[in-house]
């Protein structure tokens, strides 16, 4: 099961994509997730990174594409993996297929997680943060249980520096000029799966979960 979360910023890839991979055991590689841990850590990478992800802009190809190539090669990743956040541009997209046919597998499905500006612009304007464990809250519709702590870690919840509402605004138009076009690039493939992700957060992972049930269903006859 070698699965894409697509969809714009907000629309709950990382929320479904920590459920998945407890579902499925896959490892799970977030880009966004890995960049701000580098940016935390000072790495080179990090270094690289920050000042494309404090506009709310694409960090450049080639410094993403090396780092999800080293990921989809471990041996932890031969039965599979998420990718959450790539690709995110035609190029990546079309690295991550000579990757995958360089190791003689494929993408197994792209799911678009589909959610329209207004409810972005709502769900990252109340977007809490784990400082440690990077687990998302809402404040409306996924409260913790102690405000501004982490039900999973204790720790301390955080606005991310891009969810300032004129970020999330420029998020929303790099998501449209550079991700969008791999919708219909991953539909020509076949590999392309809508998903309302307007629905609450446990229907919207139902839904996935089904899907992918379906999938493996239809491989194994
Ligand atoms: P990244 O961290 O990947 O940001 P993003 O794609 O904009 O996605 P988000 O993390 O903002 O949202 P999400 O879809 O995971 O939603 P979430 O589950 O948190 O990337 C950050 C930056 O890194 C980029 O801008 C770029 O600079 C750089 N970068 C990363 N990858 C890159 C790449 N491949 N190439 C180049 N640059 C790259 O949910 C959002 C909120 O909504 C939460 O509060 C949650 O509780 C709530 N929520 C979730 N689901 C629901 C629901 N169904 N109903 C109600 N509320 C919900």
């Amino acid at each position: 099961m070698n699965l894409i979360l697509l969809g714009p910023p907000g629309s709950g890839k990382g929320t479904q994509g920590e459920r998945l991979q407890e579902d499925f055991r896959l490892p799970y590689y977030a880009t966004g997730d890995i960049l701000r841990a580098a940016v935390a850590e000072g790495s080179e990478l990090g270094r690289a990174a920050q000042e494309y992800m404090d506009r709310g802009d694409l960090v450049p190809d080639e410094v993403i594409i090396g780092v999800i190539a080293e990921r989809v090669e471990r041996p932890e990743a031969a039965d599979g993996f998420i990718l959450d956040g790539f690709p995110r541009t035609v190029g990546q997209a079309e690295a991550l297929a000579a990757e995958m046919e360089g190791l003689g597998r494929a993408i197994t499905v792209a799911v678009l997680i589909d959610v329209d500006d207004e409810e972005v612009v709502r769900r990252l304007g109340g977007r809490r943060t784990c400082a440690k464990s990077g687990h998302v809250f809402h404040v409306d519709f996924d409260p913790p249980k102690h405000e501004g702590v982490c039900d999973v870690c204790g720790s301390r919840l955080i606005v991310r520096d891009d969810d300032r509402p004129e970020v999330i605004r420029h998020r929303l138009e790099t998501y449209r000029e550079k991700t969008m076009p791999l919708v219909d690039y991953y539909e020509e493939l076949g590999v392309l799966k809508r998903v309302d992700g307007e629905l609450e957060p446990e229907e919207v992972g139902n839904r996935i979960r089904a899907l992918l049930a379906t999938l493996r269903m239809e491989e194994e006859l």
